[in-house]
């Protein structure tokens, strides 16, 4: 998988080169490229951001240079360079497609996200952005299977409405995410949730690939886990509860879904009345 991600901080993921992130880069299952939005600028003071149309506080992020970068990264023609650079012209056109060889995906109406898994090749173009659909472990499943991920990272107030609208009217698979309901001041941790959440997902990113098999969030039954314990079986006086140590599979596979089960109702309620019905069995029923 490749990943662009812009910003005007690229420094905030250096950190992509450690632990398991770092690996897959080595091994090649994963190349990742942090570019720093003000190389597409041609002002003195590289600037990328205005004030926002119809007033308020705060700046917002221009389009005319998000639209060069994205454009050079998606593969696409530069028609504001060609314009003269104001991009201030009439609806424009690309002449040529990103990659030979992938389809677009069918245009979709401002901020709903497309249903389908991406063709393999094809460039999904993401928006972190606290005013969109919340991201979720079967978003992060979905995306793990794309070719090319190019993550464009907001500051200020954001970016300008217009530019994810035109990469979806130019045939682009454009998502815009929220991360959670909070405000940070830029897309960059958002970001860094997003591609580690997608990335881990991939196969052979896990040494074991057991590990994301039994995780909370994930499959139709989404529940949180059950709590984890290791030796040693009593610590500080706290013991590890019994049925765990007692070696019966089926009674310890029965106690932590159990607590799966009661955690999740007790915590997030949302999940359990989410669930499918089909993913429980009798003995649930009874829980
Ligand atoms: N940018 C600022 N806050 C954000 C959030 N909660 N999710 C995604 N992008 C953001």
């Amino acid at each position: 998988m490749k990943i662009d991600i812009v910003s005007v901080f690229p420094e905030y993921f250096d950190v992509f080169g450690l632990s398991l992130m770092g690996k897959a880069q080595a091994k090649g299952l994963l190349e990742v490229k942090a570019h720093n939005l003000r190389d597409w600028t041609h002002d003195v003071h590289h600037s990328v951001d205005d004030t926002p149309v119809g007033g308020g506080a705060g700046m917002v992020m221009k389009p005319e240079v998000w639209a060069e970068c994205l454009d050079e990264l998606l593969g696409l023609n530069t028609p504001d360079v060609c314009a003269g650079g104001n991009g201030e012209t009439d609806a424009v056109t690309p002449q040529s497609g990103p990659e030979p060889g992938w389809e677009p995906a069918e245009t979709s109406s401002s901020m709903s996200q497309p249903a389908t898994i991406p063709a393999s090749d094809a460039p999904v173009l993401i928006f972190p952005n606290p005013s969109a659909p919340l991201f979720t472990q079967s978003d992060a499943t979905e995306l793990s299977h794309a070719g090319h991920l190019l993550f464009g990272c907001g500051r200020y107030e954001g970016y300008d409405a217009r530019i994810p609208d035109y990469y979806r009217a130019q045939g682009i698979d454009v998502r815009e995410y929220s991360i959670g309901d909070y405000v940070l001041n830029g897309g960059e941790v958002a970001v860094s949730v997003m591609v580690e959440a997608i990335t881990r997902l991939m196969p052979g990113f896990m040494g074991n690939p057991d590990s994301i098999v039994e995780e909370s969030y994930t499959g139709e039954g989404a529940l949180l886990e059950h709590r984890q314990y290791t030796k040693p079986a009593v610590w500080r006086g706290l013991a590890v509860p019994e049925v765990l140590l007692s070696g019966d599979h089926g009674k310890v596979d029965r106690f932590r879904r159990d607590e799966a089960l009661a955690r999740t109702a007790e915590i997030r309620p949302d999940l359990i009345e989410a669930l499918d019905c089909k993913a429980l069995d009798k003995a649930d029923r009874k829980t």
